[in-house]
Parts: structure tokens; C-alpha cells; sequence
């Protein structure tokens, strides 16, 4: 397979099959579909997200019962239990560290190294990748804003001129809008070690999201997954990309609240900024586990409009390495002519 050689440095990096994460995703990374992944040849994380350390940590021991696959845990650093939820993880000798949400601290990245672990970080501008690699990561992640969740400003696009072109001392994912083998094969090209994928794994048979929450992504276009305006400079909030409802319009409604609570001083920034994260984990909660495809987050990327059927994650597999390879046999003929 001409796929082998591009597969290479990611499946060394990740001890796994085939270099295909799927990104964690708050209240859908379950250990079922973790460890699925893992028995497809790919890689699985766990999302830290909010959950309470003793969650986490049984969610780590089921995953590792269910299969002797290699996965991981994304931590976001700004979550209430973080600092618990890493002293965990740490004690659990996971394989690989994702963190999320904001620039860890260079001890936080030691101390998942010195645990044994692999760690990878996001990277959303040149400066702040070269940053991460002194600090000590051993792989990043690029994330566009075509992605699913809480977004960066980037396009994957541009990322990828400004810093996969740029630095090769670490391996580097890529994530964002990506739901096809031939882009796959593309992005392999280009210099990727891999790539990470989430709402193309959410529409798998597999993935124990509500039935509700899959039609609505089976039926959503790409047009219909919009990133969040932050409406007020006084209160940054990360904008967030999902399929629009009444939850979006609620959204709106709770940062006008919060900017004037912040005007009367009824509230200050910390506290208004946390009341939007619990905002967006109970929405996704609802949405995700409830059904509630009104009034919960729908997050998606924009890639839900190539997302249109629901299948095994094996048949996924299947078709992303298929498609892959069939891409870099046609090329490698065209080129050869
Ligand atoms: C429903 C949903 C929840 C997500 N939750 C998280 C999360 O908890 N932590 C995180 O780092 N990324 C999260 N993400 C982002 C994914 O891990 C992944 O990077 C993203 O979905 C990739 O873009 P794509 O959806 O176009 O494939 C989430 C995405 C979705 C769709």
C-alpha cells in the first residue's frame, strides 16, 4: 500500500494501526467507542471535559478493560477538576496526553512526559507552535475552524501554510472539516502525520449519541454548522461551532445577560466566563444524550455536510483507507506519465 509510507511517522507516534484519531468529544467519547476505534487500527481519546476526576478515571479503567488498543485523554486546561484530573492521569500512566482549551504549563507538559506519556497540543499560530515544541511537546495539533466545538480563528487552510510547511521537529495532526479518504491522502502528502476527525465518527453505529442527534447531522449541509459571535469585547468568549437551533438564539440571549450583569457589576468576568462553559456542557448534554435537537448544542463541524450516512466504524474505516489509497495510486500514475 502506497498509504504504509505516509501512515509511517504517525503510527509510530501513536503505537496504533492507522494514524485516524478521533478528536474527544465532551459526553460522546464513551469507552465503547474509544475502544472500538482502537480494534479498527485507529486512535480514540477520552474527553476530560468537565467531568468530575473519579468519572474520568473509571471511564480510563473501562476503556482499558474493553481492549489492550493503545488511546489517550484530552484534558482541557481551564476545566473546574483540570489539576485533579491530570494528578489522575499521571497515576494512570496513560499513553498519550492531549490538552486542550488553552496553552498548558511547561510543568503540566513535564509531568505528563515524566508519567510516561506522549503529549500533543494544539497549535493555532506559528509563534505559539514553536513555543510548544521548546516547552516540550512531542506532537501538535492543528485544529481549523472549520472544525466541530470550541473553535480557533484559523482555517486549516492557512494553518497549514503558516506552520505544517513550516516545522517538521514533531509530528503534526491536522483536524478540521476533514471527512474523506482523498483528502486524507492529501493532507498525508502534505506532511501530516495523521489526522483527527469528530463529527464524521459521531455518525458511526458505534457512537452512543441520541438517534435524534445523528438524524439532525445526517440531514444538516455544511452552511448549517456556524461558529458563535462574541458580541461584547468585556467578555471573550471562544466561539463555538454547531448546527443552528434555539440553543444558538439562547446562546445570544445568555451573553446579553451576562455583558449587562458585568455593566451593574452584578458579576465579574471569571464568574460570567465559567457561567458560559456550563452553558455549553449542559446544552451538549442535552442534545447529545436527551435527543433535545432543539434547545441543546448541536456542535458539529462543517464537515457534517459529507457526513450524510450512518455506518459501522469499520465500514469507515474501510471506506477512508480505500478512498485514500485509490487517490495516491491515481496520482502516483498521473505523476509517473
Ligand atoms: C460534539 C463535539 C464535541 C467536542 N468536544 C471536544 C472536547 O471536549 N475537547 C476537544 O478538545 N475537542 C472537542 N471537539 C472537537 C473534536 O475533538 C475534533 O477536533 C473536531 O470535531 C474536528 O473537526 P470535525 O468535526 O470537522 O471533524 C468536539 C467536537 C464535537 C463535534
Amino acid at each position: 500500500m502506497l498509504l504504509d509510507r505516509f501512515f509511517e511517522k504517525g503510527r509510530q507516534f501513536l503505537g496504533c494501526r492507522y494514524p485516524i484519531l478521533c478528536g474527544a468529544m465532551t459526553w460522546v467519547s464513551n469507552p465503547q467507542l474509544v475502544s472500538h476505534l482502537g480494534r479498527c487500527g485507529g486512535f480514540g481519546l477520552l474527553a476530560g471535559g468537565n467531568a468530575p476526576v473519579a468519572v474520568l478515571q473509571q471511564q480510563i479503567e473501562e476503556t482499558r478493560s474493553l481492549s489492550a488498543d493503545p488511546f489517550g485523554v484530552n484534558l482541557i486546561t481551564i476545566a473546574p477538576a483540570y489539576a485533579e484530573q491530570l494528578d489522575m492521569v499521571c497515576r494512570m500512566k496513560c499513553a498519550v496526553v492531549v490538552f486542550a482549551g488553552s496553552i498548558p504549563r511547561e510543568n503540566d507538559i513535564h509531568r505528563a512526559k515524566e508519567s510516561g506519556a506522549r503529549v500533543i497540543c494544539f497549535a493555532p499560530t506559528e509563534q505559539l507552535a514553536l513555543k510548544l515544541i521548546k516547552m516540550g511537546t512531542d506532537a501538535l495539533i492543528l485544529e481549523g475552524s472549520e472544525a466541530g466545538g470550541h473553535i480557533g480563528p484559523v482555517s486549516l487552510t492557512v494553518l497549514i501554510q503558516q506552520i505544517l510547511f513550516k516545522v517538521d521537529s514533531v509530528p503534526i495532526f491536522v483536524a478540521g472539516g476533514i471527512a474523506t479518504g482523498r483528502m486524507m491522502a492529501h493532507l498525508l502528502m502534505m506532511g501530516a502525520a495523521g489526522i483527527q476527525m469528530g463529527t464524521r465518527f459521531v455518525m458511526s453505529e458505534e457512537c452512543a449519541v441520541h438517534p435524534e442527534f445523528k438524524e439532525t447531522f445526517r440531514r444538516a449541509k455544511a452552511r448549517d454548522a456556524v461558529a458563535t459571535p462574541q458580541f461584547d469585547s468585556r467578555l471573550p468568549v471562544i466561539p463555538v461551532r454547531a448546527l443552528k437551533n434555539e440553543g444558538t438564539d439562547a446562546f445570544g440571549k445568555l451573553q446579553l445577560d451576562l455583558i449587562h450583569k458585568l455593566e451593574t457589576q452584578a458579576m465579574d468576568r471569571m464568574e460570567a466566563q465559567f457561567e458560559v462553559e456550563r452553558f455549553w456542557m449542559g446544552a451538549l448534554r442535552h442534545a447529545v444524550m436527551d435527543g433535545d435537537t432543539k434547545k441543546g448544542s448541536l456542535m458539529a463541524g462543517q464537515s457534517v455536510g459529507l457526513a450524510d450516512r450512518i455506518l459501522p466504524l469499520q465500514g469507515i474505516f474501510d471506506e477512508l483507507l480505500g478512498d485514500a489509497e485509490n487517490e495516491l495510486q491515481r496520482l502516483a500514475q498521473q505523476l509517473g506519465e
